[in-house]
């Protein structure tokens, strides 16, 4: 089968298309056939050598993180899944990667696709959305009637996490650049904040939970945003305690785990029409340099997709 391996650490030239043996499913385990990819910037993240623990011991490996596609084969002990269903999982291991034609999926990885969605569109969905769900409610507690800060609205996150909150019944400000503040309108943003021309700590006060999307100054200057007891959600790694202590807030770094219960309520939540996933870009599996350029250089609505399979 076609993979897109990394052997060396790099830029987007490091990508190689390779032509690899297809694992079979053990106990337990699903094999997938790759119908659509999502390219995430810890695809890049990885790629560049940049994320702590991945070394080059480690190489080759097998790049992405999510997908979606339909059932090849069905390991021993599975009754939870059918060939030929469509699911769309996260993978949880760096042991395999879903730029790729097929998969072996895990127990706790997969879950039934969206119905109404297309491969393309529902690959969007799986590390994006449980990042969003899991930072908001699991780590950020939002509930309905209060107020959450969404950095980095527009992106593959961003664009999930407004609509959730919107769901869930919160009232919702994020900051965009300038040319996506009808995007995040459009998605349910109360408030849109153009980062470039505006102060967010001039409009946001009193916010029960800000979702760190952007870390760096952004985070350094969000924690007087925050009312007492609120609390600072980052995707990208543990904020400073001292900085939560003198604020009188929570800070709490995470990273999104596999969770079907999870891709169940948020696919219900798509098929019912209340949230969408926005692809801005879709890309053959033999372009994911491309692809990856696209999303590193960065301002993508959105996110961006690999077509894997016809
Ligand atoms: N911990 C985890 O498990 C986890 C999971 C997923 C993602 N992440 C991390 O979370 C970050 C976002 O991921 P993503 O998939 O949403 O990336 P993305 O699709 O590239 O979106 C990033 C967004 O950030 C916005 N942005 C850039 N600078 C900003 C600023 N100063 N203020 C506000 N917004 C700004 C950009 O919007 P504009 O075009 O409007 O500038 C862009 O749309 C990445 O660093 C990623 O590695 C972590």
């Amino acid at each position: 089968m076609r993979a897109i391996r990394i052997h060396r650490f790099g830029d987007p030239e490091v990508l190689e298309l390779n032509d690899v043996p297809i694992s079979q499913p053990g106990e337990n385990e699903l094999l997938v056939r790759i119908h659509g990819a999502s390219v995430n910037p810890i695809d890049y993240k990885i790629r560049r050598g940049a994320v702590p623990g991945i070394t080059p011991d480690m190489l080759p490996l097998t790049l992405g993180r999510d997908l979606s596609g339909t059932i090849e084969a069905i390991g021993p002990g599975t009754n939870a899944f059918r060939q030929s269903d469509a699911v769309y999982a996260l993978i949880g291991g760096l042991d395999r990667g879903s730029y790729a034609d097929y998969v072996v999926l895990k127990p706790g990885e997969a879950a039934p696709k969206p119905v109404h969605l297309s491969h393309i569109r529902a690959a969007a969905v799986p590390l994006a959305a449980l990042t969003a769900w899991q930072g908001l409610f699991d780590h950020g507690q939002l509930q309905a009637g209060q107020t959450v800060l969404i950095h980095g609205g527009s992106g593959g996150v961003g664009h999930f996490a407004i609509q959730f909150a919107k769901v869930r019944g919160a009232t919702v400000l994020t900051t965009v650049s300038a040319r996506h503040i009808d995007f995040v309108h459009e998605l349910g943003a109360d408030r849109a904040i153009n980062y470039q021309s505006e102060r967010f700590e001039e409009v946001a006060r009193d916010v029960d939970l800000v979702l760190d999307l952007v870390a760096g100054e952004t985070q350094e200057r969000s924690w007087s945003v925050l009312k007492r007891g609120g609390m600072l959600v980052s995707a990208l790694g543990a904020p400073p305690q001292e900085k939560a202590n003198q604020a009188g807030v929570r800070g709490v770094g995470y990273r999104a785990q596999p969770n079907p219960a999870q891709l169940v309520e948020i696919g219900r939540l798509i098929d019912e029409g209340r949230v969408r996933p926005v692809v801005s870009d879709a890309y053959p599996l033999a372009e994911a340099r491309l692809a990856q350029q696209r999303l590193e250089t960065g301002h993508v609505r959105g996110k961006i997709v690999l077509g894997v399979a016809e």
